[in-house]
């Protein structure tokens, strides 16, 4: 699985044969430029899920439900998640928590849109965990991972991401669960794996996480290419003569005479 917020982006993963496209709200970072996905609204996800929609031919697309689009009522979380699937054409959608969201999963579920749980770092959280940090490394907070893992998938849940805990720890979740685990900062042990795209192109340079590996620089050549950009239109060495339209000398002739 791989994030993706457009168009091209989506028909280029989808042409390399990723297998689900997440329209993560990792988009209020990646392409709103906000601190963190708090302010990402129903709007912006819908937005960016349709274009998504319209580039994926073959990938399962998930989209992501909104800070506050589903953790106010079981009523708000099946209108939303309905919107995301009526109008953004996603297939599924994913929310995080664990046990205190298992009535919106079931709710969801039974409105027959398949949802994928979010446990462990839940960057919707930030506030309440007090940064970006890896979860579940004392036993208290370990147990409660595995309990929220088993609540969501009773309730409902097709498939479970596991966000930054310790690799041995996913290892034991996906053994104990019977749906797919999508590992993020979860190791190896995982059944998939999921990352942020402009995190593995590195395309994304405010911070790099741990699990992160740059799979490309295509940041540094969007650089390079846009640094080129600007010499050769300064030196008029681009547009050259094939990126150039032709019109019949007699016609230029008569425009001239006529105008200068
Ligand atoms: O928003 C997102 O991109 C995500 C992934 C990091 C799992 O939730």
């Amino acid at each position: 699985m791989l994030t993706a917020y457009d168009y091209s982006v989506a028909k280029l993963i989808d042409a390399a044969g990723i297998d689900v496209i997440l329209v993560g709200d990792s988009l209020g970072m990646t392409m709103l430029g906000y601190e963190d996905t708090l302010p990402v609204t129903m709007e912006d996800m819908i937005h960016h899920t349709a274009c998504v929609s319209r580039g994926a031919k073959d990938a399962f697309v998930i989209a992501d439900m909104p800070f506050m689009s589903y953790q106010t009522s079981v009523h708000d979380a099946v209108y939303n998640a309905g919107r995301l699937i009526k109008e953004g054409h996603a297939h599924a959608i994913k929310l995080e928590g664990g046990a205190s969201v298992c009535e919106q999963i079931k709710a969801i579920t039974e409105a027959s849109i398949p949802v994928c749980a979010h446990i462990g770092l839940t960057p919707q959280s930030t506030n309440a965990f007090g940064g970006f940090k890896v979860q579940g490394k004392n036993m208290q907070r370990a147990k409660q991972i595995v309990e929220d893992a088993l609540s969501v998938q009773e309730a409902g849940a097709f498939m479970v991401t596991l966000e930054c805990i310790p690799e041995k720890l996913a290892s034991l979740i996906t053994d104990i669960l019977d749906i797919p685990t999508i590992g993020i900062g979860a190791g190896n042990g995982c059944d998939g794996q999921v990352l942020v795209y402009h995190d593995m192109l590195g395309m994304f340079t405010d911070f790099k996480p741990k699990f992160v590996k740059h799979f490309g620089n295509i940041g540094e050549e969007m650089t390079k290419a846009f640094v080129s950009y600007r010499d050769e239109v300064k030196s008029k060495a681009y547009p050259a003569a094939e990126h150039t339209f032709k019109i019949e000398d007699e016609i230029m002739e008569e425009l001239y005479k006529e105008y200068r």
